[in-house]
């Protein structure tokens, strides 16, 4: 019982924005005044529980590392400084991940002791060099040809237990499916007989609120019985499959493996592993499933998408990863005095990690709360983790929820939410789903009952991350307008008058043109939320997709889109702005001057052309923006002579630049002893794609997983690196964006991509995995 009261604590609570920006008498461990929101800040009650991103959405904009004063843990709340303490696991140990969260009291920990309970490293919490060693020791199991083993297993389960509650009209997915299916799914992997499932679900609550949760001191009890007993259960597992550890699961491979390498896969491991793994394998995606499918019927336009057409499910479910994950904060240990981002924390800090607030960053994701499950940078979120320590289970949970969601979407694409419903969850710092949800149906309307033949076959989703190609949303043409000499400006909008996915300035979306992506800025007003524009020069000179789009479309056409996407973004923070636009490069520059002109703020465009009849939207600014504008137009001899602007702007004014090569290249010359004010935008990738017949092979070393890679001349050391199973994200693959960075540690690189600075070129400390190479010789890179 106390156990069930513990699980169905409401998630009530309004959310609290009182005291914004003010301090309050106490201090952090660095001796700074803490701020009225960092001391409000409960990890176990209120906002948070109801919604982690929510909840720290003023952090992600004005306190992104901020020490909480009743946790005793700093809180970090980006996207970019998340993923950079999860990247650097030396100097941001895992080793308190799984340490308890409240303390217990002594007659709690009597009854562990009683239990002989010693819950210790297992991977998730092991430094280096023993992690990596033991992960590579075990990760055999989890490669693509072996996971696919487990496939015709969640499917036959998948169709039991939808079998079960079909024709009824009603019932709760958590307990009638979504809990157990992952539970027999990671117990058959793992090679655990099936035991009582009802009596690990308990074990499992139970080790939840020990590790993450608040347990009262009586609560303490009843959590540490439970605790004490799951600990004896996984020894009693493990007896049983050292006597006899020739089965196929990932623990009598780990036992097998302990033969050949006693010191990394230790006794201690074993245990403690069997124990944790049960919750990590199923817990996790039980809560994921159930958090999808509501998120998915809570919107039901992306519902009916994915109803209509079952390719878009693995990034659907990527997507509702991201929205909602089931994991949502994570911890780790600073080993060194550093910083995060801006601000220092000391040696032995803890961190609360939160990935949920990470997820939904601004700066990362476009529009990040919407469900877009066109998304196609969705793949990047956090709920994994990332880095050397990212799930190694991620695929197994990709396939079930992919499975569930086909499933469901083919046999109940009727089925809905019960109204008014109330989601509770356990209250704790990291896991979370909701402890039921009801759906009902009616069971007349079910497909099967009308063509049986629905269930003959079934969609093929490969093992892994989803494949962005193929990702695009259709839109219909509105308006073709002709905006200058060889521009046209198009007008997009939703074919079904849905609203398309919001953007801020400096965003672009990719046109596909047959199975190829053409970036354009979006140039329109933000205004409208069902519309987008996009102006297009024709471009003679180019690959042939502006020409093909000038040529072939009109209105009422219909062309797929991706994004929006933003690489060029605005920061607001500036006082004084110069923008500066070459040509067609004046589409984002527009979008950023709306901006500015509407937050207030000093700013300037300084936009040439080759003349005034060839430059697009030259009314449209005069007529907003007035003398903030000038022009210059090569057939009428006006010069624009860049470093007299740079030098007559105030010291603090940020550059934001987009048009042809030479410009930026001017730019970035001036700008060189400052490349921290100066931010372009490159739109043409010619010099940064593959050209085999050219390149050279060479030798990468990956210092912190301790592998070495050859990168043959026909693949990128993107490729080479993924194909030794180390993540690193990836956007445009053509040098553009910056999101497959990477850091040098020794080595001379080709740069090839737009990104970097040539002062940042020359330090020779970071290169862009999708295009660049090596100059000569070998590469050493920290990842
Ligand atoms: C690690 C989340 C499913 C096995 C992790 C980490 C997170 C996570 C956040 C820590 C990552 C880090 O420190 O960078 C999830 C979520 C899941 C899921 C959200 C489901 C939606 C699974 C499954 C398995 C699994 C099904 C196994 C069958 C592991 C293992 C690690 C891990 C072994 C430790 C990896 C290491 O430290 O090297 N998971 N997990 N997980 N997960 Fe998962
Ligand atoms: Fe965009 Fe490499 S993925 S620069």
């Amino acid at each position: 019982q106390v156990l069930q009261d513990l699980q169905s604590s409401p998630a009530r609570c309004p959310f609290h924005h009182s005291g914004e920006g003010t301090i309050t008498d106490q201090v952090d461990p660095t001796g700074r005044a803490i701020s009225a929101n960092a001391a409000a800040f409960d990890a176990f009650e209120g906002p948070y529980q109801v919604d982690p991103a929510e909840a720290l959405r003023w952090s992600r904009a004005q306190e992104p590392v901020f020490f909480s004063p009743k946790l005793g843990y700093w809180v970090v709340s980006r996207y970019e400084d998340v993923r950079t303490v999860f990247r650097d696991n030396i100097t941001f140990s895992p080793s308190i991940a799984l340490e308890k969260m409240t303390p217990n009291s002594p007659e709690a920990n009597a009854i562990l002791a009683r239990y002989g309970y010693a819950m210790n490293r297992t991977l998730v919490n092991e430094d280096e060099p023993v992690h990596m060693e033991r992960r590579r020791a075990l990760m055999h199991s989890f490669v693509p040809d072996e996971l696919i083993r487990h496939e015709p297993m969640v499917r036959r389960l998948t169709r039991e237990y939808v079998d079960r509650f079909i024709d009824k009209g009603e019932a709760d997915l958590v307990d009638e499916m979504l809990w157990e299916i992952p539970l027999t799914v990671a117990l058959h992997f793992l090679g655990v007989p099936e035991e009582d499932m009802a009596k690990l679900r308990e074990y499992s609550i139970a080790h939840t609120v020990n590790t993450w949760g608040k347990p009262t001191r009586e609560q303490q009890l009843a959590v540490a019985e439970a605790v004490g007993k799951f600990w004896q259960f996984a020894g009693g597992v493990l007896d049983k499959m050292r006597a006899d550890p020739s089965g196929h699961g990932w623990m009598q491979y780990a036992i097998r493996r302990q033969m050949d390498l006693p010191d990394v896969v230790t006794d201690s491991y074993l245990h403690s592993m069997m124990m944790a793994i049960i919750v990590a394998a199923h817990e996790t995606t039980a809560h994921a499933s159930a958090n999808a499918l509501r998120l998915l019927l809570q919107n039901r336009d992306a519902w009916d998408e994915i109803c209509a057409n079952p390719s878009l499910i693995p990034n659907a479910v990527e997507e509702c990863l991201r929205h909602a994950g089931s994991v949502v904060a994570w911890r780790r240990l600073v080993t060194a005095d550093t910083r995060i981002g801006d601000v220092a924390v000391p040696q032995g800090a803890k961190l609360l990690i939160v990935t949920a607030s990470a997820n939904h960053d601004e700066r990362h994701f476009e529009n990040p709360d919407d469900l877009d499950i066109y998304r196609d940078n969705t793949t990047d979120h956090l709920t994994f983790g990332y880095g050397s320590h990212q799930c190694m289970g991620k695929n197994i949970a990709r396939m079930e929820m992919r499975i569930f969601l086909e499933e469901f979407t083919k046999r109940l694409p009727h089925m809905e939410l019960v109204p008014d419903q109330t989601f509770t969850y356990l209250p704790n710092t990291s896991f979370r789903g909701p402890d039921h949800l009801y759906v009902r149906w009616d069971p007349d309307r079910n497909p099967e009952r009308r063509d049986p033949t629905i269930l003959k076959g079934h969609a093929a989703f490969e093992i892994g991350a989803p494949a962005k190609h193929g990702l695009a949303r259709q839109v219909r043409v509105a308006e073709v307008s002709q905006e200058a000499d060889g521009v046209i400006r198009l007008t997009l909008e939703e074919p079904h008058g849905r609203p398309l996915p919001s953007w801020t300035p400096g965003a672009h979306i990719d046109v596909m043109v047959g199975n190829y992506a053409r970036k354009y800025s979006l140039c329109g007003g933000r205004e409208n939320p069902s519309r987008l524009q996009i102006a297009i020069l024709k471009d003679e000179a180019g690959r042939g997709g502006s020409t093909y789009i000038h040529h072939t479309v009109s209105p009422g056409a219909m062309i797929r889109i991706r994004g929006p996407k933003n690489h060029f973004r605005l920061d607001e923070s500036a006082e004084h702005y110069l923008l500066v636009a070459g040509g067609i490069g004046i589409t984002p520059i527009i979008a950023m001057a709306d901006r500015l002109k509407q937050l207030g703020k000093d700013y300037t465009i300084y936009y040439a052309g080759r003349s005034l009849a060839s430059m697009a939207f030259i009314d449209r600014l005069r007529l907003d923006h007035g003398d903030r504008l000038h022009l210059y137009a090569k057939a009428e001899s006006q010069q624009l002579d860049l470093n007299a602007v740079i030098r007559s702007a105030p010291g603090d004014t940020r550059i934001y630049a987009c048009g042809p090569e030479r410009l930026l290249q001017a730019l970035d010359q001036i700008m060189q002893d400052q490349p921290e004010r100066l931010h372009v935008e490159h739109f043409s990738a010619i010099g940064t794609q593959l050209d085999p017949d050219n390149e050279v092979p060479f030798e990468v070393e990956l210092k912190d997983s301790q592998l070495s890679v050859q990168v043959p001349a026909d693949q990128t050391l993107l490729e080479a690196i993924r194909a030794v199973g180390v993540d690193v994200p990836s956007d445009c693959e053509e040098g553009l964006c910056g999101t497959c960075e990477v850091n040098v540690v020794a080595g001379e690189v080709d740069h090839r991509d737009k990104v970097l600075s040539n002062a940042e070129r020359a330090e020779g400390r970071r290169m862009m995995a999708c295009c660049s190479r090596a100059r000569s010789g070998k590469l050493v890179l920290a990842l």
